[in-house]
């Protein structure tokens, strides 16, 4: 396992310069340099943080983060796989891919740092386009704010007493500009005498209209090992995930159209448009990434079972969830 050897160097942009094992990042007004021992890659800044923003506040999130066709993270749940293009058909061939694993605090850190450092004032890597400022210039102030958001994990459900709290303008949550049609009445709930901590319902699109973030699922309720990972969606998922399992959607507002390609390779494999009322399982040996035309409500319906990735690997378990 590498070590962490961050330098804290400042370029003439104003922004560090940091490393994590052989690599090094870099960025200036437009883009972000990524280096590694044979090889190099570049990215826009605002597609780069973007996608750092999910991979640190998901803690690299299930399976694969790829932040483009060439640049991403392995979730190995302790250790983490920084790669480059491990899942390129073009790298692969040529023998050109690099990969370096790393303790998943030491990586989490670092990769924390850099958004920090580069994230600069105006620029909200969690919001729409519309609704944030630009991520280019040169640095100028931070965003401390956005980049420290914690993603919501529900320990049961979102509204309980001793749970995460339901949103509202007076927490600060005002109802987003394009869900300003969403009825906001709660459910009325009579419990039986003895079973108030029991019984609890909750309207999820009056939560989602006031969400302020995109393309961030959060643990809204919890039953076992079944999280159920409601989400804003509006413009571009800004990661193409390579999943580890089979992942459920449920579209719950207007549409999105899905990319669908071969996790390993990136050969395209299927285009999804997904209407509200539309259930689609997306199975665990591919990677997606989402276009939503106008904010939409997604519920992403994650397993949470330990071991799945081994059984999904071994051929125990096939990568779809039925067979029709
Ligand atoms: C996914 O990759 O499954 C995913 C990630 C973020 C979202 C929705 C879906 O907002
Ligand atoms: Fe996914």
């Amino acid at each position: 396992m590498a070590a962490n050897a961050a330098t804290g160097n400042v370029n003439e942009h104003g922004y560090k310069v940091l490393t994590l094992g052989n690599y090094s990042f870099s960025r200036d007004e437009y883009f972000v340099h990524i280096q590694w021992p044979g090889g190099s890659h570049l990215m826009p800044a605002d597609r780069f943080l973007r996608a750092l923003m999910r991979d640190v506040a998901w803690n690299f999130f299930y399976g694969i983060v790829n932040f483009d066709e060439v640049f991403g993270t392995v979730n190995h749940y302790g250790t983490v796989d920084v790669f480059a293009g491990l899942f390129n058909a073009g790298y692969r061939s040529r023998n050109k891919h690099y990969v370096e694993n790393f303790d998943g605090e030491l990586a989490r850190t670092t990769l924390g740092q850099i958004l920090e450092d580069w994230t600069i004032e105006g620029f909200d890597p969690f919001a729409a386009p519309e609704e944030t400022g630009i991520a280019f210039g040169p640095k100028r102030g931070n965003n401390q704010r956005a980049v420290t958001r914690k993603r919501v994990v529900a320990r049961r459900m979102a509204g309980l007493a001793d749970d995460t709290p339901l949103r509202s303008d007076s927490s600060g949550f005002p109802i987003n500009r394009q869900f300003q049609d969403v009825a906001q009445d709660e459910p009325e709930v009579h419990a039986e005498p003895g079973f108030e901590n029991e019984v609890h319902a909750m309207s999820l699109f009056a939560y989602l209209s006031r969400s302020d973030v995109t393309w961030n699922p959060s643990v809204s309720s919890v039953c076992g090992r079944s999280l159920c990972c409601p989400t804003t969606e509006e413009y571009i998922l800004p990661i193409k995930h390579g999943n580890d399992r089979v992942e459920w959607f449920m579209q719950l507002s207007d549409e999105i159209v899905w990319e669908v390609e071969d996790k390993i390779s990136g050969a395209m494999r299927a285009k999804v448009r997904m209407r509200a009322g539309d259930v689609a399982a997306m199975p665990a040996d591919i990677r997606h990434q989402g276009y939503s035309p106008k904010r939409s409500m997604l519920l992403v319906w994650e397993n949470a079972t330990p071991g799945l990735p081994e059984m999904y690997d071994s051929g125990k378990l096939k990568p779809y969830p039925i067979e029709f």
